[in-house]
């Protein structure tokens, strides 16, 4: 997509061609490439107007019904927060007293139009034209074109004396392969300017990935690993005076169109007590993991730790939290496949589901390996146990029985 197709689709012809494409999203794209030809629309419209189609279709789990109206690229989108992601930042900017904020790499715009939606006003920055052009019509498109504008340039030239506020979500994909970048110093803008925007503006948000190093988590930042339903999806490091606690892991769970969010906070440097294996196993979420924060977890569930570098937690009693799965566990044995097989065969087991943590074993070569036969189910867990590797067998709680 460049600047003149962006400008095509925004005539009253390419509105016309966007809607009749939107109807074919989501099919078979030589369907609907030859239902499109078929109009009047011209082939080049056409072809632009599948392609937002598309990504608008495929947006709708991170935007919702807004997808719709976005212009997006496939790399843009990618990189977007989540709606229910990014409204919380921004409330949680808001309240801290932030008014105006810099976007400094604001992408498509998903977050700067979360802060303007909060009410903020939002200057954004964005390198690449086309993406900029883009962020401005979805401003537009949201009815925020005057709470949040878009300016194309480089954001480290930026003069942010100005604001109340920065937010930075620096390019994590290489411009041209757009392959993931897992350094962050070789992230764009570049990490050292990331991070020394935090010594400029006391309310500084940085976006970066969830497999973050710890060792680079700015002094006095609140790191924060936001997870939803289940899966580990960003962090963001709050700094100065917005820095609340030294870890958090925020975890949504959506049920149908609402969201409901648990947090769980520390200092990320507690340690959990260890102990034997229990009947209840508790394999918690991967950002309350990555968080460093399961010695918190393991007070609120009066758990223990198996070993003490395996994030498994097992207690006595079965708890109901957001922030864990949890199995009922009937059997402990030291590993052996030979045993496991027999024992499996015996119950009649033909279906596993393969937890592993602390296990070099993997799941797909031990199910074969295992030759199932039966209609019973059951949950293995492939972990360690004061060291040594351990199977444990067991089954998910079922609440329902429990309530
Ligand atoms: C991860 S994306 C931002 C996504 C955005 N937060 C959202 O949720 O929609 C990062 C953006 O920063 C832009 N970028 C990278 N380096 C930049 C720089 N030096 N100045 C301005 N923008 C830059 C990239 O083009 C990319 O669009």
């Amino acid at each position: 997509m460049d600047l003149d197709q962006l400008a095509a689709l925004r005539t009253p012809e390419g509105s016309a061609a966007l809607t009749a494409a939107a109807d074919l999203a989501g099919g078979d794209p030589l369907v609907a490439a030859s239902a499109l030809r078929a109009t009047s629309v011209p082939p080049t419209l056409a072809a632009a107007a599948l392609t937002q189609a598309e990504l608008r279709h495929r947006a709708v789990g991170k935007f919702g019904s807004a997808a719709a109206e976005m212009f997006l690229t496939r790399p843009g989108l990618e990189q977007a927060t989540r709606r229910v992601v990014a409204d919380r930042r921004a409330a949680r900017l808001y309240a801290a007293g932030v008014r105006t904020l810099a976007d400094l790499g604001c992408g498509l715009g998903a977050d700067a139009l979360a802060a303007a939606r909060a009410g903020i006003r939002v200057y954004g920055v964005e390198a690449d034209p086309v993406t900029a052009a883009m962020a401005a019509a979805n401003a537009e498109a949201a009815g925020l074109a005057e709470l949040f504008t878009v300016e194309c340039g480089d954001a480290t030239g930026f003069d942010v004396s100005g604001v109340d506020g920065v937010f930075c979500d620096p390019a994590r994909r290489a411009t041209g392969t757009g392959r993931r970048i897992f350094d962050p110093r070789a992230y764009s803008p570049p990490w050292d300017f990331v991070t020394g925007l935090a010594e400029r503006v006391p309310r500084t948000v940085v976006k970066v990935a969830p497999g973050l190093d710890h060792a680079l988590i700015p002094a006095g930042a609140e790191a924060e690993w936001v997870g939803v339903d289940g899966d580990l999806v960003e962090a963001a490091l709050w700094c100065g005076e917005l820095a609340e606690v030294p870890r958090r892991a925020t975890l949504y769970r959506q049920r149908g169109a609402e969201a409901h969010r648990h947090e769980l906070t520390g200092s990320g440097a507690a340690e959990a007590p260890v102990g034997p294996p229990r009947r209840y196993l508790y394999d918690p979420d991967p950002a309350v993991v990555r968080a460093h924060l399961v010695a918190e977890l393991a007070t609120e569930l009066d758990a223990t730790l198996g070993d003490p570098s395996i994030a498994y937690l097992y207690a006595d009693q079965p708890i109901r939290t957001p922030y864990a799965r949890c199995l009922e566990i009937t059997d402990v044995l030291p590993f052996s496949l030979k045993r496991l097989r027999a024992l499996l065969r015996d119950r009649r087991v033909g279906r596993v589901e393969i937890l592993k943590r602390g296990s070099a074993l993997t799941p797909e070569q031990l199910r074969r390996d295992l030759r199932l036969a039966g209609d019973a189910a059951a949950s293995l867990v492939l972990t360690r146990v004061d060291g040594a590797p351990t199977v444990l067998i067991g089954q998910p709680v079922d609440w329902r029985l429990l309530d």
